[in-house]
């Protein structure tokens, strides 16, 4: 086995786990106090230093932004010792700061690592994402094609009628075409109001009754959803979106030359992912942040696509 294999074996796949813990208890901290901006600079900080204290070559490539923009976990950012494997790293450490700022619920810390080279390195643009759980016939959801024929396509595999598909679908006004296409047919529409990192996970965890998902948003979201479905099983198709030329320009910067390609899944993540993410604010996926006098407690989901481990972790850490 590779070093740097064994390296994601034992150490950074429970490691991760600390780093989003500490970026969820930070953002915790403004939970509620309408600042969104100070909530993910919360996040941003105690990511960072966690980050800092593993062994480890880090590179930040879907990260808080460009040099110029962001002044920590900018992307191209060395973080970690420098002394372990080379590990690319995208994160989110506050994934839906107006969430975190109004006391919503399914704010998230995210990070996912691989070998260098293997996640694609995202520009702050949108993407427009198609996404469905494990267990259907490969091929079964496109990008393509209009929402009533992904309803139809899965209600077939599921052996129910469209009316028993439920899709998950960020309330946005550019979505309402999907959402009337889904009510038409008589399908269940889940609106969030932020979060699609959640929402694209949402498809893997039965108890959501949630069957796919669609729509536009941000293209790191897109590929952190990716690393977790690589982890957990299911399929998704994203492509970025570009709203102006200097949007393709920052992509292009940035390295990507496929500017307008349908990314499968493995486009979008491709090496051994680890994916770890902690809860903010109470969630489907995760419980909040809890404080309690002298303590805090967090509750953690790290995952790796190589063993399709999960790890559910509650601490219990002293303050
Ligand atoms: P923030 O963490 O920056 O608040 O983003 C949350 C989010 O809802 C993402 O989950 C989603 O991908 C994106 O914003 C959608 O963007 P927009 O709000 O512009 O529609």
């Amino acid at each position: 086995m590779a070093v740097e294999e064994a390296y994601l074996d034992r150490v950074l796949t429970m490691e991760v786990g600390r780093c989003t813990e500490a970026a969820a208890i930070a953002a915790s901290t403004m939970i509620g106090r309408g600042d969104k901006e100070g909530a993910d600079q919360e996040a941003v900080s105690a990511l960072r230093e966690a980050f800092n204290k593993l062994e480890m070559d880090g590179t930040v490539v879907i990260g808080e932004g460009e040099r110029d923009e962001a002044p920590m976990l900018y992307i191209g950012e060395k973080v970690g010792t420098g002394k372990g494997p080379k590990i690319d790293i995208a994160l989110d450490p506050l994934e839906g700061t107006t969430l975190t700022a109004k006391a919503m619920s399914n704010a998230l810390a995210v990070v996912a690592m691989a070998q260098g080279g293997t996640l694609l390195h995202a520009p702050d643009v949108y993407m427009d994402k198609i996404a469905c759980g494990p267990g259907f016939a490969p091929g079964v959801i496109d990008l393509d094609a209009p929402v009533e024929d992904n309803i139809n396509a899965l209600a077939r595999e599921k052996g129910v009628a469209t009316s028993e598909v439920t899709l998950c679908i960020l309330d946005r006004d550019r979505h309402q075409h999907l959402i009337e296409g889904a009510r038409k047919m008589g399908s269940r529409v889940f609106l969030i109001p932020d979060g699609d990192v959640a929402g694209v996970f949402h498809t893997t965890e039965p108890a959501t009754g949630i069957d796919l998902y669609v729509g536009r948003g941000g293209a790191p979201e897109g590929v952190l959803a990716a690393a977790a479905l690589r982890c957990v099983g299911g399929q998704m198709q994203g492509r970025l979106h570009f709203r102006t030329d200097d949007e393709r320009a920052r992509a292009e910067r940035i390295g990507i030359t496929a500017l307008d390609k349908k990314y499968d899944l493995m486009d979008l993540a491709s090496g051994d992912v680890i994916f770890a993410a902690t809860g903010v604010t109470n969630g489907t996926m995760l419980d909040g942040v809890k404080w309690e006098p002298g303590y805090v407690n967090t509750h953690t989901v790290v995952m790796r696509s190589k063993t399709g481990t999960m790890r559910y972790i509650r601490a219990k850490s002293r303050r």
